[in-house]
């Protein structure tokens, strides 16, 4: 059955939503299959598949590239995609352009929007038109060269306000989820408490509506360091890169093609 953005909001309270990144037609099936509620097409796509080092350098047309790849899966779960670096502070009408054509062009469902307060009450419009929206808070990698890192959010009493101020924010201007990232698990659980729309956590602990992994992280397919939130639940890599040298082996002894 076709997940919908009711079926997210209705499963608060229920029990935890899934949510896994895909960037391509395999790992969107392979997402599908394995019976996700929903899937994102990340801008994390700059990490993984593109090789860059954060997210500033993810386009649109990159964006709307890949979204329409992983379309083509027809997958079951809800589909959303990220709206990019520095769109939402463009104009409302630029903002609600990318939106739709992540919808007409990239086959997208939702899309979903780093972005505080300010940002938030923009995302009105965004909702307004038809589009739903996920707000994203908490640590934001599009704000990577403000922070000049990134950081875990919402440790001190004071930053917990402005995070349940920036959730609040999000919920009024019509959104139907929240993502918090990189959140002091307490906070996410008062952020959760305080919101009727369900949130969906990555760093955040366990008090959230639900949780997003990167599908590499998952499958263990990322050379080097794992962000410490990440659970590897297969090596894939050494797998894969042993299949490889094998293949690389017999065609070089004629074993293949037998
Ligand atoms: O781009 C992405 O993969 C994300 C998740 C880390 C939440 O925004
Ligand atoms: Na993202």
């Amino acid at each position: 059955m076709k997940t919908t953005t009711q079926t997210i909001r209705q499963l608060k309270g229920k029990r935890p939503i899934v949510v896994l990144t895909a960037y391509d037609f395999i790992t969107a099936q392979l997402a599908t299959e394995a019976g996700v509620d929903m899937i994102l097409v990340g801008d994390s796509l700059g990490n993984t598949a593109l090789g860059y080092e954060s997210t500033i350098p993810v386009t649109v047309d990159a964006m709307l590239h890949h979204c329409a790849a992983v379309a083509r899966a027809k997958p079951s779960a809800l589909l959303m995609c990220d709206v990019p670096f520095a769109v939402a502070g463009h104009s409302t009408d630029y903002l609600l352009d990318v939106c739709t054509r992540l919808l007409q062009v990239g086959g997208a469902e939702c899309v979903k929007i780093e972005g505080g307060k300010l940002i938030a009450e923009k995302c009105a419009s965004v909702a307004q038109a038809g589009i739903p929206v996920m707000g994203h808070i908490g640590l934001k990698p599009q704000d990577v060269l403000q922070l000049g890192g990134y950081r875990k959010f919402g440790k001190s009493a004071a930053e917990r306000q402005i995070l349940i101020d920036e959730a609040r924010a999000w919920e009024q201007s019509g959104a139907f989820a929240l993502l918090m990232e990189m959140m002091d698990f307490e906070t996410a659980a008062a952020v959760t408490e305080a919101i009727s729309i369900p949130t969906i956590g990555i760093g955040a602990g366990q008090g959230t509506d639900g949780q997003v992994l990167v599908i590499s992280d998952a499958l263990g397919l990322n050379a080097g360091k794992y962000p410490g939130f990440a659970k590897k639940f297969v090596d894939l890599r050494s797998i894969a890169v042993e299949a490889l040298a094998q293949y690389a082996t017999e065609v070089r002894e004629r074993k293949f093609p037998e």
